[in-house]
C-alpha cells in the first residue's frame, strides 16, 4: 500500500514539533497506583519512537526509557493464542467494543462467562488460558516471542512490578475464577494469572515496541526477519480489533481523533500501526480518565494530522 505523500514527510522534524507541542499536557494525567509499583515513575515522562517497514526508525525524548508495557502485552499473548487456536479462539471471546472500564465484571455474568473481547482484562485472561494451555513453558515461550518480535533479547519480566501486580490483582482474580466456574479457563487459575501478570509487567521501551508491532502493519510478517506471525486474513482481525477494543471504552474517541489501529496500557504507552507504513509508539505515563495515556493520545493524533496520514 502506498500512501503517495510519505516520502515528502521530515519524520524527524515532527515527531520533534510533537513532543514540544504536549509538553503543557505532561502534568495534566494521573499516573496509574492502582498496582502500587506503576507510580514509581518520572511522571513528566515522554517518548516516541517510529519504525518504517523499510527499517528507518526515528526518535524522540525518553524513546529508550523502559517502561511497564502492561496491556500492551495482550497484543502478544492475542497473536500466540490466534495463530495456535485460529478461529476455534471466538468460542471462547467475543469480537465486539465493550463500552464498560477494562477490569469490569458486570458485563460478564449476564454474557455467561464469555468476554466481550481479548483486550478488556476477562477477554486476555481467556487468552491467557489458551497459550497456558496449548504451550509448554508458556512464560518463556511469550517472552522470546516478543524478545524475537522485537529484536531484543534482553526484553525480561520486572520481577518488583510481577509481584506488586499479583498481591493487588484481586480483581483479576475474580475474573478468571468466575470464568472457571463457566468452564470458560482449561488450565489452573493461578498458572494462567502468573501468566498475564507475567506478560504485563514485560519491561521495554518505545524503540521495543514499535518494533514489535511491525509485523502488524505487514500483513503479519515481521519485515525485518521474515517471520510470519499471522496470515494476511488474521492481521486484519487484529487491526480491527484494535481500532474497536484496543483502547477500551474510549476506542470511538481514539479512532475520531487519531485513526489508527492501536493498543494501550496503564504504563502509559501505546502502540499503533499504519498498514503498509509503520509502527509507532509512544510512551509518557498520566493517563486520562479512561486509563490511556493523556499526551500519548495527543501526540498520535498530531502525528496523523500533521502527516495527513491516518487508515482513513
Ligand atoms: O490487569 C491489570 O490491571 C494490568 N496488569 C493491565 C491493565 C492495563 O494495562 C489496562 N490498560 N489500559
Amino acid at each position: 500500500m502506498s500512501y503517495g505523500v510519505e516520502s515528502n514527510i521530515d519524520w524527524q522534524t515532527t515527531i520533534d514539533e510533537i513532543a514540544i507541542e504536549i509538553q503543557p499536557l505532561l502534568s495534566q494525567g494521573q499516573v496509574a497506583n492502582y498496582i502500587p509499583e506503576l507510580s514509581n515513575v518520572k511522571d513528566d515522562a515522554f517518548g516516541l519512537s517510529i519504525s518504517l517497514l523499510d527499517g528507518q526508525e526515528f526518535q524522540v525524548g525518553d524513546a529508550s526509557t523502559n517502561f511497564s508495557v502492561q496491556s500492551i502485552s495482550k497484543v502478544y499473548s492475542l497473536t500466540k493464542a490466534f495463530s495456535l487456536l485460529k478461529d476455534k479462539l471466538w468460542e471462547r471471546v467475543g469480537k465486539e467494543p465493550s463500552g464498560n472500564p477494562f477490569n469490569s465484571l458486570i458485563q460478564l455474568e449476564h454474557e455467561n462467562g464469555k468476554p466481550r473481547n481479548p483486550f478488556i482484562n476477562a477477554g486476555a485472561i481467556v487468552v491467557a488460558d489458551c497459550v497456558v494451555s496449548n504451550t509448554p513453558d508458556s512464560v518463556n515461550t511469550i517472552i522470546d516471542y516478543v524478545r524475537q518480535l522485537a529484536g531484543n533479547k534482553k526484553i525480561a519480566i520486572d520481577q518488583a512490578m510481577f509481584q506488586s501486580e499479583k498481591s493487588f490483582g484481586h480483581r483479576n482474580a475474580a475474573l478468571a475464577h468466575f470464568m472457571k466456574s463457566y468452564g470458560n479457563i482449561e488450565s489452573d487459575v493461578d498458572e494462567v494469572l502468573d501468566f498475564y501478570f507475567g506478560h504485563c509487567s514485560l519491561k521495554m521501551n518505545c524503540q521495543d515496541v514499535a518494533k514489535s508491532f511491525l509485523f502488524l502493519a505487514n500483513h503479519g510478517v515481521h519485515p525485518i526477519t521474515g517471520k510470519r506471525y499471522l496470515t494476511a486474513s488474521q492481521a486484519k482481525r487484529m487491526n480491527a480489533l484494535l481500532l474497536t477494543c484496543g483502547t477500551y471504552d474510549a476506542a470511538g474517541d481514539f479512532a475520531f481523533r487519531v485513526g489508527m489501529p492501536g493498543k494501550s496500557g496503564v504504563g502509559g504507552g501505546i502502540a499503533a500501526i499504519i498498514p503498509g507504513l509503520l509502527s509507532v509508539c509512544v510512551w509518557s505515563p498520566g493517563l486520562d480518565k479512561y486509563g490511556n495515556s493523556l499526551a500519548g493520545v495527543k501526540a498520535l493524533e498530531l502525528f496523523t494530522t500533521k502527516t495527513e496520514i491516518s487508515i482513513f
